[in-house]
């Protein structure tokens, strides 16, 4: 197996013991050096055993992905995975978060979080002694960003001064595209009906962080914002917790399909993107989730890759 480069072991040294609740957690460097840690996991050049470490799941969503490639990422690094679904532990019967995150640090060696509230995450990271990860909230879904921009790398090699253009709800997976797209200057482009674009203050976020003369464009025009874009990304029209606002939504959106139609005005080389799971019909049709230039079960895969490689640096032991 080769050697993980110097500079790679630097930048994801200077991530042990910290949580990573956002994006704007890391910066180009950190970023870069997970993603081509996470592309060496997957070519099979780097293998990694932390020994015997315990990663605590606690979920108060339903999840398919995030779950699997966080227990399995744990299980190739010789760790294991303890799954705390509230339904089944005190959690669902009222014991205080403030508890459980003090004990779950006795037990385990970081803790990945799936909730609704950005607050909530915050609180287990202050009481919790151990690293956490948001593995998804209302607000952001960081993990997911680094299996985006992995696939991303892959496809076209460079990240940086790529245009991807967002359609649909200014969701938690918009905010993160946003502030990770800044950060690794990449030109983001969020085409959303009136009334459904990305919070302000992460936009403000957003721009903040912007480098290399990366630019971030909202806009209601899905066909104009498709032009000339490298990489189409959608999501869910009613994410996890909405529910009741999904038949109202699908009026809403109807135009923000990613379609057929919608696609023959983009680049023939741009690829689609969708974190899953997807409503076919909805905000993509099967045939684009199907077709050629979907690299969505690529971008699946990327989430056991990346996610290993975020436990290596959060837990140390490169
Ligand atoms: N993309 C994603 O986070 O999928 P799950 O909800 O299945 O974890
Ligand atoms: N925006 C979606 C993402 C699911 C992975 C949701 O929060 O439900």
């Amino acid at each position: 197996m080769n050697k993980i480069s110097n500079s790679i072991s630097g930048q994801l040294a200077s991530l042990q013991g910290l949580d990573f609740l956002s994006s704007s957690d890391l910066n180009f460097d950190q970023m870069t050096a997970l993603l081509d840690l996470a592309i060496q996991l997957k070519n099979n050049e780097r293998r990694i055993d932390l020994g015997n470490r315990v990663l605590g799941l606690i979920f108060t969503k339903a999840s398919t992905r995030t779950r699997v490639s966080f227990q399995v990422a744990m299980a190739r690094l010789g760790g294991q995975t303890i799954d705390l679904n509230p339904q089944v532990s005190q959690l669902g019967r009222g014991e205080p978060l403030k508890d459980t995150a003090r004990v779950m640090s006795r037990y385990c060696d970081v803790l990945a979080v799936r909730t609704f509230a950005q607050d909530e995450l915050i609180d287990y990271a202050n009481w919790a002694s151990i690293p956490v990860i948001n593995a998804l909230t209302d607000l952001e879904h960081p993990c997911q960003m680094l299996a985006d921009f992995m696939t991303i790398k892959e496809s076209f090699g460079e990240i940086k001064g790529q245009t991807i253009t967002y359609i649909g709800d200014g969701n938690n997976v918009a905010n993160s595209l946003m502030i990770c797209g800044a950060i690794l200057g990449v030109n983001i482009r969020i085409a959303s009906p009136k009334g459904f674009e990305p919070l302000s203050s992460v936009v403000q976020k957003a721009n903040s962080l912007r480098q290399f003369d990366a630019t971030i464009t909202l806009s209601n025009d899905p066909v104009a914002s498709i032009k000339g874009a490298q990489v189409i990304y959608t999501d869910v029209w009613a994410s996890m917790g909405q529910e009741k606002e999904q038949i109202e939504r699908k009026k809403v959106f109807k135009d923000f399909c990613v379609n057929e139609e919608l696609l023959s005005q983009a680049d023939k080389e741009s690829i689609i993107l969708h974190c899953l799971p997807a409503h076919r019909g909805e905000e993509i049709t099967d045939a684009v989730l199907e077709g050629n230039s979907s690299r969505v079960f690529d971008q699946a895969e990327n989430r056991l890759h990346v996610q290993q490689s975020l436990l290596c640096a959060l837990l140390g032991g490169l």
